[in-house]
């Protein structure tokens, strides 16, 4: 795999070569640049992908020569997650400050068609966290803890097969993020002859799913050698052990067996030292600088290019942060009209809907109140017409009433005498 290297090709176009008659000194820049790099430490971040159990937290023992002490992962966990973890170590004067991020859970799920998802979006946080530190007014990156990963180290378990979907899916849609360096762990669980063709399979099956792995760099010529032919040693099988066993008169890492033991930094029994020569000892700061001029540049462009910044304008010219920030507002400013519009329009419409909804009732409301004036009208006159019968019946009464009261005075005038008589004797007969 061909990487794009950027600023090692020295420019001198336009420029004259002069020769000094005399010491001047900036020959120590390169000793100052190592004093600085010194005093300031370095950070590694690696991230470790395998199923639960591959071996993952031993082999980083061994690369380090320490015990990091991770916590053993359950198969029983509902999705995939990362575990990071940040230690301090020294190696003469040199302080490297080391994360190690182990996936938890990952294979282990009956659906494993999202396992990689949290991955992905946690190595794009990373360079998010970077991005923004970056595009703060008051940027810190100097003391900032970059966390962005430098290696990933993909763990395939030594089926002697080929590559599961899984591993596939999972390393594709991380090679343009992440430097991945495929290996095989616990290489002494398969033959030496089963080793070479499964290495082969699974070379073969990451070119025919265009899978880019990290390529150890021969464009400097002081490890072009030994990384050409680590390259062709891709992907590295390797043992790890915590367990120390005496061989000779001296203690080495091993796994013991009944019928013999495996030393893992023999190149005979292993590919562990290939890989520590090449993850830690040569290509640390090349992993770095890939992580940084290659990985992060992408995320970077793609993420600015999503804000809305070119570097070229329509017409093929160079367009300035200002421009492409005012052409970015003038877009905004014009969506936002559009849509100020839209809403307007959908005001007005709803607005009229609801007015006809209303004349609608108001029309029913006034019909319905003129069926009811006009039964009351109705109403009305009938009662005043029985009101007027009746006052007519009331005259008529007491017209008869009066000519009643009229006649019966006139008949007690007439017959006063007889008629007390006829009175005292009904009395003594007992009918009153
Ligand atoms: P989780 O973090 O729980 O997912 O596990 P891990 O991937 O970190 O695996 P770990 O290093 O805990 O190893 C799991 C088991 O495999 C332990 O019993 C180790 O001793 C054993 N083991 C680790 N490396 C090797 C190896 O190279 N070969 C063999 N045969 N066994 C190994
Ligand atoms: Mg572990």
């Amino acid at each position: 795999m061909a990487s794009p290297r950027a600023g090692r090709q020295p420019q001198n176009d336009g420029y004259r070569s002069l020769s000094l008659s005399g010491h001047v000194g900036f020959d120590s820049l390169p000793d100052q640049l190592v004093n600085k790099s010194i005093k300031q430490g370095f950070c590694f971040n690696i991230l470790c992908i395998g199923e639960t159990g591959t071996g993952k937290s031993t082999l980083i023992d061994s690369l380090f020569n320490t015990s990091f002490d991770d916590p053993v992962s359950t198969h029983f966990q509902p999705n995939v997650r990362l575990r990071a973890q940040t230690y301090e170590l020294q190696e003469s004067n040199v302080r490297l400050k080391l994360t190690v991020v182990n996936t938890v859970g990952f294979g282990d799920q009956i659906n494993k068609e999202d396992s990689y998802q949290p991955i992905v979006d946690y190595i794009d946080a990373q360079f998010e966290a970077y991005l923004q530190e970056e595009l703060k007014i008051k940027r810190s990156l100097f003391s900032y803890h970059d966390t962005r990963i430098h290696a990933c180290l993909y763990f395939i378990s030594p089926t002697g097969h080929s590559l599961k979907t899984l591993d596939l899916l999972t390393m594709k849609s991380l090679d343009s993020k992440v430097n991945i360096i495929p290996i095989i762990s616990k290489a002494d669980s398969i033959s030496k002859t089963e080793l070479q063709k499964f290495k082969n399979n699974l070379m073969s099956e990451l070119v025919s799913n265009d899978v880019q792995i990290y390529q150890f760099p021969t464009d400097d010529e002081t490890v072009s050698q030994v990384n050409t032919i680590m390259n062709g040693h891709l992907p590295f099988a390797v043992v790890g052990s915590t367990e120390e066993v005496k061989i000779g008169n001296k203690m080495v890492k091993a796994r013991q067996y009944p019928w013999g033991i495996v030393q893992v930094e023999n190149e005979n029994h292993c590919d562990f030292v290939k890989l520590r020569e090449m993850l830690i000892c040569t290509n640390m700061e090349d992993l770095r600088e890939q992580t940084h001029a290659r990985h992060y540049e992408l995320y970077r462009r793609c993420r600015l290019e999503e804000m809305g910044f070119r570097d070229i304008g329509p017409e093929n010219k160079p367009v300035s942060l200002q421009e492409a920030y005012e052409a970015k507002r003038h877009e905004f400013y014009l969506e936002l009209q559009r849509k100020e519009e839209e809403m307007r329009q959908h005001f007005v419409q709803r607005v009229k809907e609801k007015e006809t909804i209303l004349k609608e009732a108001e029309q029913q409301i006034q019909t319905k109140f003129d069926h009811l004036m006009l039964m009351h009208q109705e109403e009305k006159l009938k009662l005043e017409k029985k009101k007027r019968a009746l006052e007519d019946d009331i005259a008529m009464f007491n017209k008869k009433k009066a000519n009643a009261e009229l006649l019966q005075t006139q008949a007690f005038v007439s017959t006063p005498v007889v008629s007390l008589k006829r009175d005292k004797d009904r009395k003594n007969s007992g009918f009153m």
